[in-house]
């Protein structure tokens, strides 16, 4: 008798439907901002897997987790905690403006635009805008800040309510936003009806390229459905008859990627969406072999972490985390770094202060409580925020404080 075939059903790709190859499984994750007031509380689990698709080369997140479950009434991600950031989107902003300079009666539109640290610089000018942003309370500052704010996420539904209330958008634009939304087909379907003629596209989300070269695996967690490069976002663009007419790399969020769009598919493509296309398949990101060593160096971090954690704590050394990242969520609960090595994690973002961190319960306690307590070691889980940490940080190096960073390799400095 031959044994009875069972059928196993295979990854698809979220944009084409193409079988997808897995990269690397975390295992069960908490969602990565679900900062919990006690304990006790119940928290949600998920499998954190991350694939590629060898037809449109995006590399995506295998399962994902329900929307409202991430961006609702308590969203903790509050964008003006960096001063880095706030300097960076006002450039965004001024960018715009240049942009849009002798339009008649020009038109703004922002996907997930948070508490409007870059609109609020648009709106500050009279110029028309809207922001769409589906959580409540950051929509709410935004508002606060004198921003139209629409509180949804951004589909077709939503770009077609848009254009009929206000007409179409010179500029629309997104920073990380655009990698969190798992139906990016109907995004894209959206920003063809929503954008002008003339209009432009711009978003940016952490490179792929950047991941990849780092072993930055901490920027994979539920929020970010999509690891965006060249080679997959121009192909996801053509297929809703846009282009991807430019690529400027930004130094935020620990290397991202500013993409910008026009509609059409016959626009002129500057030469460093060719030159970044020709890096990114010199790392083989468009074949499954450039990711076959991934899931090694990342097992290679965490165990050369965890070694030098223990070693400080054998020796009576005290350690806090600093920033209670989103990103943090996928290091801690998938290298097993909890109470055993971090006493507590020092943040600026009142929302999250006296809470608990996701999966490993470490209490989040303020920047001033970090100051007063002064412990030897910092695990810096705001890597990305290193310059600016640094210098804010000068009198706790000067008086012996030594922070410990992870990315390409374990330092104390
Ligand atoms: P962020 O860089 O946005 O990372 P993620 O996208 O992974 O959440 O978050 C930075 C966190 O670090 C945020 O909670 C604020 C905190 N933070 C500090 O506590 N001190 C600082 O000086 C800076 C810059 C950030």
């Amino acid at each position: 008798m031959p044994s009875p075939i069972i059928e196993v059903p295979m990854d698809k790709c979220k944009i084409c439907n193409h079988d997808i190859e897995i990269v690397m499984r975390f295992g069960k994750m908490p969602i990565a901002n679900g900062f919990i007031c006690n304990i006790d509380e119940e928290e949600f689990f998920y499998d954190l897997s991350v694939g590629f698709c060898p037809v449109c080369f995006m590399v995506q997140l295998i399962s994902t987790v329900a929307p409202k479950k991430m961006f609702n009434e308590s969203y903790h991600f509050i964008s003006s905690t960096s001063l880095a950031m706030a300097e960076h989107f006002k450039r965004t902003a001024e960018e715009i403006i240049v942009r849009i300079a002798g339009r008649k009666s020009p038109f703004v539109v922002e996907l997930g635009c948070n508490d409007g640290i870059m609109l609020g610089h648009i709106a500050d000018k009279g110029i028309m805008h809207i922001g769409v942003e589906p959580s409540v309370n950051v929509a709410d500052l935004a508002r606060k800040r004198g921003i139209n704010v629409t509180n949804e996420f951004f589909d077709v539904k939503s770009a077609k309510a848009i254009v009929n209330k206000y007409g179409q958008a010179d500029v629309i634009c997104g920073s990380n936003v655009m990698c969190h939304i798992e139906d990016i087909n109907s995004v894209f379907q959206g920003i063809d009806i929503l954008l002008k003629e003339n209009g432009i596209l711009f978003f940016e989300d952490p490179y792929l390229l950047d991941i990849v070269k780092k072993t930055s695996f901490d920027q994979i967690y539920d929020e970010h459905v999509y690891y965006f490069s060249g080679l997959s976002v121009s192909r996801l663009a053509k297929r809703h008859n846009l282009t991807l007419a430019n690529m400027i790399h930004q130094d935020v969020h620990g290397g991202s990627m500013r993409y910008y769009i026009i509609k059409g598919s016959v626009g002129s493509i500057s030469e460093s969406v060719k030159d970044f296309i020709s890096q990114e398949e010199l790392m083989k990101l468009n074949k499954v072999e450039g990711y076959l060593k991934f899931k090694n160096k990342v097992n290679k971090i965490c165990n050369d972490l965890k070694a030098v954690l223990l070693r400080i704590k054998q020796e009576g050394g005290r350690i806090a985390g600093y920033g209670a990242t989103s990103k943090s969520t996928t290091l801690l609960n998938y290298a097993g770094i909890g109470l055993k090595f971090i006493d507590y994690i020092s943040d600026t973002t009142p929302t999250k202060i006296d809470k608990y961190a996701p999966g490993t319960h470490i209490p989040i306690k303020s920047h001033e409580f970090f100051t007063f307590d002064n412990p030897q070691y910092a695990l810096l889980f705001a890597w990305n925020h290193k310059a600016e940490i640094f210098k804010k940080e000068e009198i706790y190096r000067r008086k012996g404080g030594r922070f410990i960073t992870y990315f390409p390799k374990v330092i104390i400095e």
